[in-house]
């Protein structure tokens, strides 16, 4: 573009163009297009809980488009009323993308060929059709996850963003919407950024899009934004405390109803929170025994409702207890990736990763690397399997940013905003293998805090390294934590188990210690020769070799070794690999078992038998 061009009134996108002074190359020049687009930055404090609610749902077809260099920020398509291209008197590099079109939820990645790699940001936009409910209802938009952050405009007004990969989001509709026609724009940027959480380093595949449920949800002028049931610990079973946040600072009664346990109990509420203890004595819910009860809550005209189970973990010393019985997790890590679907996860998809679980004779599984589908939980709930949820703090992340800090606490407030109620959740994890660093100290402590801040009801631990020095599990994060998690690789990457020999032999321990990974790749149905790598009878044995030594050290009291499914990842490239990492027990078609799977089965039955609490 020369000089004298961008001097002449020469017409550019929409009518103000041709105002005088208005320079239609403007965008050309302006490096800081996207800061306006981080702000009204929504997160936890403006979420809501949908338990019992009516979703009305906006899945389906959305028109599509990807934007590689963010051109519909920098040229703010979305103040572009939608015209055919067939009627533009000026050009314009946008035309709503209605041309293409895609499926919500979905990851881009997985929708077309030529979109299997990209990082950037992309375009979804929808009529939406509106009808007015109830006098002085709130609308608002209701995300599942975006991945990774997430920009709304409504009829043309951007209304506000978030930022984080895994987690919902909700963004207030109602002064902007017009009865009848509405034009929905959302963009989506998945790049991946040092300052990120995660980061721009990571063992899984970097999936784009809305990937999880969307839809509008429609509340009172006042309220119930959150609301928590759980046993007091420390109770035996013997107090129920609830607490209810409103959308106000207003005062009144919630009523809370538990179906067979308690009914009409008042809770008082003052300034927009209230929270009360009672007598209560519930059938404690437990692997064996998923009991749950039908919860009600209400306040004026809202009222919600969950299906909740009642139960109490905490550490003793190094035994962990579940309903005060001594338990021993029998665990497998699992991700949420589909080799057709990419990082979208639907029911059937859940329910086989449990029966697949249940067949390992497993009791416990670890929700890596992030927070999954609020399915997961909920039909955990339902199924009787303990988990382990975590945000996506893993490896180099950026601890001396404050804002990185900002993003990462945000995530993990949002995961407990959503699944306080689920039962299954029995840990917070609150990283993943992080060198031991004074800012990663100050970081992960930090979000203990925040753990325990927003919950007392749960354990707080995280996948921590060895100490290389003296060779022995210690880390100073320990500290802050209920549980020390231990990710280990003795047999594969450090291809002798005598180091895991020597690293039990040098460590005392005073908390409770689990194994959050181990393993190894095996092609599936490549036996191998003993001990060659990438076959199964090498991975198949490295288990045995594993537990005979975890069974031997009394302060390991789970084992959650890596991972049930292949899955995809661009790391790792070998001839056997090709994009995919191998650690599976299963194939990535979620149905080629491996020799391992097997051997950990009939481990977990028989560590089942030996240590039976009241439990499976
Ligand atoms: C690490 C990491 C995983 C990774 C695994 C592996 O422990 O936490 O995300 O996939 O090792 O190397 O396979």
């Amino acid at each position: 573009m020369d000089a004298k061009v961008e001097n002449s009134p020469v017409s550019g996108p929409g009518e103000h163009a041709l105002q005088p002074g208005h320079d239609p190359y403007h965008h050309l020049h302006d490096e800081a297009y996207a800061a306006p687009f981080g702000q009204h930055r929504v997160g936890w404090r403006q979420m809501l809980s949908v338990a019992g609610r009516i979703v009305e749902p906006l899945d389906g077809a959305w028109n599509f488009v990807l934007d590689l260099h963010d051109e519909g920020l920098r040229q703010r398509w979305f103040e572009d009323a939608p015209e055919p291209i067939g009627g533009w008197t000026t050009p314009r590099d946008y035309d709503d993308g209605d041309w293409q079109s895609t499926i919500v939820p979905s990851c881009w990645n997985v929708v077309r060929p030529e979109w299997t790699y990209f990082e950037g940001g992309a375009w979804y936009t929808r009529h939406l059709d509106f009808a007015p409910g109830k006098a002085g209802e709130r609308v608002f938009l209701r995300v599942g996850a975006a991945n990774y952050e997430a920009r709304v405009f409504l009829n043309g007004v951007f209304l506000g963003s978030h930022r984080g990969g895994s987690t919902p989001f909700f963004i207030e509709l109602t002064e902007h919407l017009n009865t009848g026609e509405n034009r929905l724009q959302i963009n989506v940027d998945n790049r991946r950024r040092p300052e990120r959480v995660p980061m721009n380093h990571t063992d899984w595949f970097n999936y784009g899009g809305i990937y999880r449920e969307i839809g509008l949800v429609r509340v009172p002028a006042l309220f119930i934004r959150d609301f928590g049931v759980a046993l007091v610990p420390g109770s035996a079973g013997k107090r129920i405390a609830v607490d209810v946040t409103l959308s106000e600072p207003a005062s009144g009664t919630a009523r809370l109803s538990i179906d067979g346990l308690a009914s009409d109990v008042a809770v008082p509420i003052s300034g927009g929170i209230g929270r009360l203890e009672f007598e209560a004595a519930p059938d404690l819910w437990s692997p064996a025994n998923p009991r749950l009860y039908s919860v009600g809550i209400s306040f004026g005209e809202d009222r919600l409702g969950d299906k909740i189970g009642f139960r109490e973990i905490r550490v003793e010393g190094q035994r962990i207890l579940l309903n005060g019985e001594d338990i021993f997790l029998r665990g497998i890590c699992v991700h949420e990736d589909d080799r057709d679907l990419g990082k979208v996860s639907t029911e059937a998809d859940i329910r086989r990763r449990y029966a697949d679980a249940k067949a390992l004779n497993a009791n416990f599984l670890r929700l890596s690397h992030y927070p999954h589908h609020e399915l997961a939980a909920q039909i955990a709930d339902e199924v009787g399997l303990l988990l382990w949820e975590e945000v996506p703090v893993y490896w180099a992340i950026d601890f001396a940013n404050p804002d990185t800090f900002a993003d990462a606490d945000n995530q993990l407030r949002e995961m407990i905003r959503r699944d306080r109620n689920r039962a299954s959740i029995v840990i917070w994890g609150v990283g993943n293998e992080n060198a031991d660093t004074d800012a990663r100290l100050a970081f992960m402590s930090g979000l203990a805090a925040s753990c325990r801040e927003m919950d007392s009801t749960r354990l707080v631990s995280a996948a921590c390294l060895i100490n290389r020095e003296h060779f022995r599990i210690e880390d100073r994060l320990s500290e802050a934590l209920d549980i020390i998690g231990l990710n280990e690789y003795f047999g594969w990457y450090e291809p002798s188990l005598d180091g895991l020999k020597r690293l039990f032999a040098n460590s005392d321990l005073d908390k409770p210690l689990v194994i959050t990974e181990t393993g190894a790749d095996a092609v599936a149905g490549r036996e191998g020769r003993p001990g060659e790598l990438f076959g199964e009878s090498h991975q198949s044995d490295l288990y045995e070799r594993q537990l005979d030594l975890v069974e031997s050290a009394p302060y390991v009291r789970g084992f959650c070794p890596w991972i049930l499914y292949d899955f995809r990842t661009e790391r790792r490239q070998t001839a056997y690999q090709r994009g995919w990492n191998l650690k599976g027990l299963i194939a990535a078609d979620k149905t080629t078992r491996k020799k391992a799977f097997t051997t950990l089965s009939e481990r977990y039955s028989e560590l089942a038998q030996q240590q039976k609490p009241a439990g499976p």
